[in-house]
C-alpha cells in the first residue's frame, strides 16, 4: 500500500489481521459540482481528487474553509454522490449510507426530544443491537467523555460542546469500520479537546476503525494521526500527503520532539505555499 508525501510515495505497514483489502476507502477521480443556485455560477467543490485510506489508519484531512472537506466525508458516507468518478469502501461502490460507516457532523444533530442515553444508543439501535453490554460500553463513553450526570438530560438542557462530545458517543457506539469526523471537536475548549482526542484514539486503538478525521488544527492533526492529508483552497485538491510516523502514545514527550515540531512545520509549510 501507498501513500504519497510531497510528490514521494511513502511505504505504510498493513497493521496486523487485515490481510486482503489494504484500502478501506477508495476516493477514485472524484469531482463534485453544485449546480449554480439563483443567477451565481456551478461551485467547484472538489476537483479529480484520488484518495486512498488504509485499513485500520487513522488520516486526518486538513484545508482551507471551503475546499470540500465536508463533501468529501459526504460522499464517502454516501450522503452525496460525486459528479465524476468513484468512492469505494471495502471494495464496494458507495450508492448510499451503510451500516459500515458512522459519521460525526460539524453539528452534533441530536434527536432533541430523546435523553442523550436514548440519543447516544440510537444509531446501535437502528442497526438492531442494543443489548446489557452495550449499554453498559454507552455507560462507559458516557463517564469517559465527562457526561455521565447528564444520562437522562435533553440535548437543550447541554452546551454545545456537550451536545457534540455525545454526538461522538454515538458514533463509537457502533464500532463502525470507517468513522467519518467532521471537524469534531470544534465546539469543544482545549483542554477537553485535548483530552476527548486521547479517548478517542484509545478507543479507535482496540477496534481499529479506519478513521478520516477533518480538521482545521495542525497540532490535532499530528497528535492524532497516521498520515495527514493537505487540500488546496476549492476547488479541492490533494496538495499534501505526509506520514506521521511518530511512536505511539502520543505522551507530551512525543508531540513536544523535535520530529513532531518537524511535521508540524512541513504541513504549515504545505499551506504557506497556497498563500505565496
Ligand atoms: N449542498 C450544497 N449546495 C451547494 N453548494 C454546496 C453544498 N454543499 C457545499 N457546497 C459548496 O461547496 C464548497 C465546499 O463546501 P464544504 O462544506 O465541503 O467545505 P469545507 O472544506 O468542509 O469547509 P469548512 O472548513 O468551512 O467546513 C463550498 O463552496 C460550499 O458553498
Ligand atoms: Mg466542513
Amino acid at each position: 500500500m501507498t501513500g504519497v508525501r510531497n510528490g514521494d510515495r511513502v511505504d505504510l505497514p498493513v497493521p496486523a489481521g487485515t490481510a486482503g483489502e489494504s484500502f478501506s476507502v477508495r476516493v477514485s477521480g472524484v469531482s463534485k459540482t453544485f449546480p449554480a443556485l439563483r443567477s451565481g455560477a456551478p461551485v467547484v467543490a472538489l476537483d479529480t481528487t484520488n484518495l486512498q485510506f488504509e485499513v485500520g489508519r487513522f488520516t486526518s484531512v486538513v484545508g482551507p474553509s471551503g475546499c470540500g472537506k465536508t463533501t468529501l466525508l459526504r460522499m464517502i458516507a454516501g450522503l452525496e454522490r460525486p459528479t465524476s468518478g468513484a468512492v469505494t469502501v471495502a471494495g464496494e461502490a458507495v450508492r448510499g449510507p451503510s451500516a459500515r460507516t458512522a459519521m460525526v457532523f460539524q453539528a452534533a444533530n441530536l434527536l432533541p426530544w430523546k435523553t442523550v442515553r436514548q440519543n447516544v444508543l440510537l444509531a446501535a439501535r437502528l442497526r438492531g443491537k442494543v443489548d446489557d453490554r452495550l449499554r453498559e460500553r454507552a455507560a462507559r463513553l458516557l463517564t469517559t467523555a465527562g457526561l455521565g450526570q447528564f444520562v437522562d438530560s435533553l440535548p437543550h438542557e447541554l452546551s454545545g460542546g456537550m451536545q457534540q462530545r455525545a454526538a461522538i458517543c454515538r458514533a463509537l457506539l457502533v464500532q463502525p469500520e470507517v468513522l467519518l469526523m467532521d471537524e469534531p471537536f470544534g465546539a469543544l475548549d482545549a483542554m477537553t479537546r485535548e483530552q476527548m482526542g486521547n479517548e478517542l484514539t484509545r478507543i479507535w486503538a482496540q477496534n481499529r476503525s479506519t478513521v478520516v478525521f477533518v480538521t482545521h488544527s495542525i497540532p490535532e492533526a499530528v497528535q492524532l494521526s497516521d498520515r495527514v492529508v493537505v487540500m488546496s483552497p476549492r476547488p479541492g485538491r490533494v496538495v499534501g500527503d505526509l506520514l506521521v510516523d511518530l511512536p505511539r502514545p502520543r505522551t507530551p514527550e512525543v508531540l513536544e520532539s523535535e520530529r513532531a515540531r518537524e511535521l508540524h512545520h512541513r504541513i504549515r509549510a504545505h499551506f504557506t505555499n497556497l498563500e505565496s
